[in-house]
């Protein structure tokens, strides 16, 4: 009994620990980046990164990873994210604006 208790302990912190790191393109955007952006990229309090706007993403898929991963002026930076997130995000933000 104990040691089924401890067992299920072990795997619900390996599934919290393991939950971040398996969150990919839009439910991450959604999380990380929506309230900033907008959930359509929009642009609520921060930079539209859809098309249409004055701004439009000018920027190549390594840019769009250093501006994730580094954050630039107000925006912070996501450097704890796994290349393969920052990934998803680059083809996420990409298709928000086309
Ligand atoms: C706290 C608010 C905030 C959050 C959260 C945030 N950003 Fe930003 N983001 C900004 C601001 C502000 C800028 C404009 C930065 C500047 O150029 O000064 C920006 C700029 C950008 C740009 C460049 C847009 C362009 O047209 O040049 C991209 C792409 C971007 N953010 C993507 C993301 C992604 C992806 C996430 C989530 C991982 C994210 N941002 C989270 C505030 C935020």
């Amino acid at each position: 009994m104990r040691l089924i208790s401890l067992l299920v302990s072990v795997l619900l912190a390996a599934g919290c620990a393991g939950t971040d790191e398996n969150v990919f393109g839009k439910d991450l955007y959604d999380r990380s980046c929506a309230a900033c952006h907008g959930v359509d990229g929009s642009g609520e309090i921060a930079g539209e990164i859809d098309k249409g706007s004055n701004t439009d993403l000018n920027l190549s898929d390594d840019q769009i990873a250093g501006v994730i991963t580094v954050g630039p002026g107000n925006m912070p930076g996501f450097s704890r994210l796994t290349p393969a997130q920052v990934d998803s995000l680059v083809v996420y933000v990409r298709s928000l604006a086309d």
